[in-house]
């Protein structure tokens, strides 16, 4: 029977559009998919979003719209993406599909039933950004480390998960599978967690405080905690309990994710699972953050990478290369475009793209575009043996593969790929075409080459969809069936005779970094974005972005704030706006003037003063103008 594997991305929130980070956890997840199936393995891949909770709403709320418009807008988002990635899931989860819901019902009340939820009251410090209470030990002098933010203390009635029950039971599972929490960093954290008493898990929410979410089945006063709900997707996507896919495949079930939500997973899941009698999952592979320039990737700061527009300005598969090939399973990076451009010129540009087209236009100039003879004695005279470092190659490229080490299976074709480079400056190629003495060597050595080339074309298969598509192509393979499946890949001498090839073709141009219109070095800060740079919107978001004209009232100076000044504005109602310009204008100068607003800013206390707004100004260097309308208009008119 044909081994399964089962992988699945964190079903993401949708309070965010996709970035940089969402998109290297669901390539993950693709490119182990693809080198499982080439395994031979029956795969299934699921990713989704994740819509109930505070969060959600607040984001709807913000956006002016219903939370299940704000959902089905973000979601779609998420589903319009993964396909421009090459993305190969088999299906979308979402937490408001009814029958993702049911499932949830019926596990809650299946746990509630058997004696493991029980109802109490409770006071805990809780952090609305993250929707979880904290312990004291969790938070990082007194906040929460997620959100910087002093948690608040909460007292209600709720209903609590036995977690504390299974604690014993968790520590055992995971000494005796050790891999069960890989890398083995992420599995000591959890250790080092559980080495504490286990907390219940509070997994309720009334409703005067939150409507949008699933209706406890024992309750109608509360919804299930977004969590509860939220990981119970990957099973009700596969159809639990009595589907046919779950049967199938969540005995293989693998999940990916970053460290961030570790603790749900290596801790509420497992735990959830088996109160709720389901088996648990294999493995829960874990990696690190990407930052930017060693920053956070945040809205606030501006920085964040938008996948798209890597993809448009370098192309998707060194996109993918880049992502799989710099980051190392389970640690931190940092994303640069200078690095991602170094990447692209030398591994991709350099050691792949000139050996494919090197040896393509040597066959094309030798053999008038065939796959030239073959011969085994010569082979065996000229001890070339590639056939050798092809096998060496693909073993080490399986052995990092299968632990998540994908910057070690690309280490590994790109070792062969320089094997393949110095056999053509050891056997120079053109100096055996001199005489038709040689011409046996040749055809050895171009024949050996050529072969070099499929198996490459194999092996980057599941980082690099395409490009090995357009190799196997060149090569005169039918792409599917010549690199699906890695027993195929790894038959030397594949290529029969003859073949016809195609032109070389270039496959990853140089990028001069001097030449590109966007300067990566410069990309820190939003200011030092050149407009080429930022983000594009569409009209959809721009829309977001309310905009009144405002006509100050009053205006003062902020006792200690230097750069700060407090105005008073009638824009339709009368608000208050901080700021920062006392540099440039005098508060009498500003008094009677109208300026324009950004008017659904999230409010924000500047000196202790509430902004509730932000004024527009153009701010170039040390000059700054505010912008104002061209004639007296109506405070409060839109402008759009
Ligand atoms: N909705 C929850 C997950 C529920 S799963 C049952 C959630 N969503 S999220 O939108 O915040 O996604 C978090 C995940 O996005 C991370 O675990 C990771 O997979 C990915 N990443 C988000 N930012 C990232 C980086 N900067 N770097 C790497 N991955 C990151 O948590």
């Amino acid at each position: 029977m044909a081994e399964r594997f089962y992988i699945t991305t964190p079903i993401y929130y949708v309070n965010a559009k996709p970035h940089l980070g969402h998109a290297y956890t669901t390539i993950v997840a693709d490119v182990a998919r693809r080198f499982h199936t080439m395994r031979g393995s029956e795969t299934y891949f699921l990713t989704g979003t994740d819509e109930h909770g505070d969060k959600i709403v607040q984001a709807a709320k913000d956006s002016h719209m219903t939370p299940k418009e704000y959902v089905d807008h973000i979601s779609q988002l998420f589903q319009d993406l993964w396909p421009e990635l090459n993305i190969s899931n088999d299906d979308f989860i979402r937490t408001t599909y009814p029958g993702h819901m049911a499932v949830v019902e019926r596990i809650l009340q299946k746990i509630y039933d058997n004696g493991d939820i029980y109802f109490s009251e409770y006071e805990g410090l809780y952090c609305f950004g993250c929707e979880r209470f904290y312990t004291e030990r969790e938070l990082v002098d007194g906040k929460c480390p997620d959100h910087d933010k002093a948690p608040e203390v909460i007292k209600e009635s709720n209903y609590f998960f036995r977690m504390s029950k299974y604690q014993d039971w968790l520590i055992e599972h995971i000494h005796q599978n050790p891999d069960f929490i890989r890398p083995e960093r992420y599995r000591n954290e959890v250790l080092a967690f559980l080495r504490e008493p286990l907390e219940d898990l509070c997994i309720s929410r009334p409703k005067s405080r939150l409507q949008w979410g699933i209706t406890l089945p024992f309750d109608p006063n509360y919804v299930t905690y977004v969590w509860f709900d939220a990981l119970l997707n990957y099973v009700s996507a596969m159809g639990y309990p009595e589907g046919e896919r779950f049967q199938k495949f969540w005995p293989s079930a693998q999940h990916v994710v970053a460290k961030d939500i570790l603790k749900p997973h290596g801790i509420y899941w497992p735990t959830m699972l088996k109160a709720a009698g389901i088996p648990v999952y294999q493995h829960l592979n874990v990696h690190g953050y990407w930052n930017i320039d060693q920053t956070k990737m945040s809205k606030t700061i501006g920085n964040v990478v938008e996948p798209l527009a890597m993809k448009s300005t370098y192309g998707l598969d060194a996109f993918r290369f880049f992502l799989m090939r710099d980051m190392v399973f389970g640690l931190d990076s940092s994303f640069s475009e200078e690095a991602f451009v170094q990447r692209i010129n030398s591994d991709l540009a350099n050691d792949l793209g000139n050996l494919f087209s090197r040896v393509l236009t040597m066959a094309h100039k030798y053999f008038e575009g065939q796959v030239p003879p073959y011969d085994p004695t010569t082979d065996k005279e000229m001890h070339l043996d590639l056939e050798a470092d092809a096998a060496r190659a693909m073993t080490d490229f399986e052995t990092a593969m299968l632990g998540f080490e994908f910057h070690k299976g690309l280490i590994a074709i790109w070792s062969f790929i320089g094997r393949l480079n110095k056999c053509i400056d050891v056997s120079a190629p053109w100096e055996l075409a001199k005489r038709s003495s040689t011409r046996k060597q040749l055809e050895c050595v171009i024949y050996n080459l050529l072969e070099g080339l499929r198996v490459i074309a194999g092996l980057i298969y599941p980082v690099m969809p395409d490009t090995a598509r357009t190799m196997q192509h060149h090569l005169g393979q039918d792409p599917d069936a010549a690199f699906y499946r890695l027993d195929r890949i790894g038959k030397w001498k594949t290529l029969v005779p003859g073949t016809k090839l195609r032109k070389s073709k270039s496959l990853f141009p140089r990028v001069d970094l001097e030449k590109l219109t966007t300067k990566p070095q410069a990309a820190k800060t939003p200011q030092a974005l050149t407009p080429s740079l930022r983000p594009l919107i569409d009209i959809d978001e721009f829309a977001h972005v309310d905009l009144r004209v405002a006509t100050v009232i009053k205006a003062e100076a902020i006792p200690k704030a230097k750069k700060l000044l407090k105005l008073e504005v009638d824009m339709g109602e009368r608000r208050t706006i901080v700021a920062g310009i006392a540099k440039f204008y005098r508060p009498e100068e500003l008094v009677g003037r109208q300026v324009i607003i950004v008017a659904n800013l999230k409010p924000a206390k500047l000196m202790g003063i509430e902004s509730q707004g932000m004024l527009l100004a153009a701010v170039d260097g040390d000059q700054c103008t505010i912008s104002a309308v061209e004639k007296p208009a109506r405070p409060g008119a839109r402008i759009s």
